[in-house]
């Protein structure tokens, strides 16, 4: 089962979190359940979800030193027991207020697809401590992640991912962590501004996948495609960032023909209140002016859900696409949706 898909781009502010939390919310009220596994220093997926990693006060053994600990298990336990099956420990599961889903609500209002079958969000959280942890790595602890994330806990089990219906890894610009990140993902899916800044960071990411490919050990690594975040249409600029993202598939690594998918992230106030809020886009689907809004933001990210389903081949993927046209009232469907009927 190749579930697990790192979103990548070595450009901060590209959209990463962004989009990691817009498909976790797809993927709820679709009733799947999706494991987000933060791997940036920064936590922001982590806050995202309402469940920032804090430091909580610990006596020291000796002496009068002030020291700190995280309050739950973080991705940097994960890594550095490098046991096989451990990942499920760190597990938490979002049941914060803001990501809280009211299952009466029908879809087109925030709830789930399937009335009552709300989709499990699970998260393995980052703090900044992991900023550090690459530096004590030795070569060979390269290896470690993937068979930490990986693994079964005992021989011929099921590894954590397959309890899973996707894993997402929300990654960092960091090289050694993107790397981590990486191998620990059977796909990649690049996020970028739509703009020349973000089209720049195409080809330094495809060189770490290159990189992942050739020296690491990890060819089973597929870029899925390219989404567009903070698009704003003005139809010339488009095209030319187009044009440019093109090349780079095309010069960036022979036989990638990564795609770029029609379904771009407007860029909105929605988007960000929703991360002040730790709450899901979703949820100002119930409030009366920014509705149309963030109906075009679900409906991209319900969009490039299905589409991420379909690539990964999971067997709901067709059922689940009739359904949400359905759902839709057909005079809220924007053109998001009617280019896919
Ligand atoms: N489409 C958008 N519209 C409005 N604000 C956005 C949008 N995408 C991202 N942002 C804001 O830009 C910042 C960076 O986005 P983020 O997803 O955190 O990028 P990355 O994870 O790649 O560093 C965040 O503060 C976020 O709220
Ligand atoms: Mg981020």
């Amino acid at each position: 089962m190749k579930n697990v898909v790192a979103m990548m781009m070595r450009k901060g502010g590209a959209g990463k979190t962004t989009k990691t939390l817009l498909i976790a919310d797809a993927l709820s009220r679709f009733g799947l359940n999706v494991l987000v596994i933060d791997m940036d220093p920064q936590g922001n997926a982590s806050l995202g979800f309402g469940r920032p990693v804090r430091m909580v006060a610990v006596e020291a053994r000796i002496g009068k030193a002030k020291l700190e600990e995280p309050d739950v298990l973080t991705v940097i336990e994960v890594i550095n027991s490098g046991e096989a099956g451990v990942a499920d420990e760190a597990i938490i599961i979002v049941d914060t207020p803001g990501w809280t889903y009211d299952v009466d609500m029908p879809f087109h209002r925030g709830g789930p697809l399937r009335p009552g079958k709300v989709g499990t969000i699970g998260l393995i959280p980052a703090y900044e401590a992991l900023e550090d942890l690459p530096g004590s790595w030795k070569p060979a602890d390269f290896e470690r992640l993937a068979h930490t994330l990986l693994l079964p806990a005992e021989p011929g089990g099921a590894s954590p991912n397959h309890r899973w219906d996707v894993v997402l890894i929300d990654t960092a610009i960091n090289q050694r962590l993107g790397v981590q990140a990486a191998k620990a993902a059977y796909y990649a899916l690049f996020v970028t501004n739509a703009e020349k800044f973000g089209v720049d960071a195409i080809p330094k990411t495809m060189r770490l996948i290159k990189d992942v490919r050739e020296n690491y050990y990890h060819d089973s690594i597929d870029v899925m495609g390219l989404v567009w975040n903070a698009y704003v249409p003005r139809q010339n600029t488009a095209r030319a960032l187009t044009s440019d993202a093109m090349q780079y598939h095309r010069g960036g690594l022979e036989h990638w023909e990564a795609p770029i998918w029609p379904y771009e992230i407007p860029k909105t106030t929605v988007i960000s209140d929703s991360h002040d809020m730790a709450a899901p886009v979703s949820a100002f689907l119930t409030t009366s002016e920014r509705r149309e809004m963030a109906a075009r933001v679900c409906q991209v990210a319900e969009a490039t859900t299905l589409r991420m389903l379909d690539e990964l081949g999971h067997p709901l993927a067709g059922e689940l696409r009739t359904a949400w046209h359905q759902a839709w009232p057909q005079k809220e469907q924007t053109d998001v949706m009617k280019e896919m009927a």
